[in-house]
């Protein structure tokens, strides 16, 4: 059974109506940089908050009522379910109305949809994880999840960049994983300013720096289209394999579940057939179409 089989074998719907959004509170807000925001959120409904699960790499749509609905990664962690996480960059009507919301205020949730990352295959593993920006969303939910079973994994290679220190999300993660000695953290920036003392350079240049080992490896990559069709041929030239390479994909999607047509890539959706893929399943036509 190769990575590829195990990543579909994870996948699965919600239960119900798929179309209806639960009625969620935001609990909490905490200011990742200029344009992005955490949301940390909770059901209305107690038995739904007792009963609802997800794994690490799906995601949901959110609805601002009388606005729209968009969709997200869930960012939280599902080792420590006691809320549910999105960050969310304001870029358009729905997140710029997300982000007009303050605590207490009433968003709908559907979801989770689409698979998640394979942790079954991953579990003896070395893993590298390479994020840029708001991608590390979705890695920060399965980062946690491997160091709440740390010992179920290998070596730990992190590689995380930012177009500027202003803009580096999750800042209080990354303290905690430079702080952790089972971890090789390594944060850098396209460009520092006058107080930055780390590393400069895209996360491409710095994945060859660094250099971790291909084997029994498996990297998961997230990021800006352009930061993971760069990241794929160093992954290359340090020997991983396309079956050694795990991402997650964004499209622009409305249904969330197959059904529009709206998240193609290739042949595949990215929302009914990710959003994780294996860079074996995307390889023909990522540069072209992502
Ligand atoms: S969002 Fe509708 S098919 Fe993917």
């Amino acid at each position: 059974m190769t990575i590829t089989d195990i990543s579909y074998r994870k996948r699965f719907f919600a239960k119900g109506n798929v179309y209806l959004p639960h009625i969620a509170i935001i609990e909490k807000i905490i200011e990742e940089t200029p344009t992005i925001r955490t949301f940390h959120f909770n059901f209305k409904d107690e038995k739904l908050k007792k009963e609802f699960t997800f794994e690490s790499g799906q995601f949901a749509e959110l609805s601002i009522f009388g606005i729209g609905e968009a969709t997200f990664c869930i960012s939280s962690i599902p080792t420590r379910s006691d809320r549910l996480e999105c960050a969310i960059n304001r870029v358009g009507k729905v997140t710029n109305a997300l982000h007009r919301l303050s605590i207490g205020a009433e968003i709908g949730f559907r979801g989770p949809y689409g698979n998640s990352f394979p942790l079954d295959f991953l579990q003896g593993k070395n893993l590298v994880f390479v994020g840029g920006g708001i991608g590390l969303a979705p890695l920060r939910s399965l980062i946690w999840n491997v160091f709440d079973n740390r010992d179920k994994y290998g070596k730990i290679d992190i590689i995380y960049g930012a177009r500027s220190p202003a803009d580096l999300c999750f800042k209080y993660d990354l303290d905690a994983w430079e702080k952790d000695k089972t971890v090789n953290m390594v944060t850098t920036v396209d460009k520092g300013d006058e107080s930055w003392t780390g590393r400069q350079g895209f996360v491409p240049q710095v994945l060859e720096q660094v250099a971790p080992s291909a084997s029994n490896a498996v990297a998961i990559v997230c990021g800006p289209p352009i930061m993971i069709r760069f990241t794929f041929p160093v992954l290359e030239k340090l020997g991983f394999n396309p079956e050694q390479m795990v991402t997650t994909l964004e499209k622009r999607m409305k249904c969330g579940i197959g059904k529009c047509g709206r998240c193609n890539i290739g042949n595949l959706y990215v929302c009914r057939d990710g959003p994780v893929f294996t860079y074996a399943q995307i390889k023909n036509f990522i540069s072209s179409e992502y």
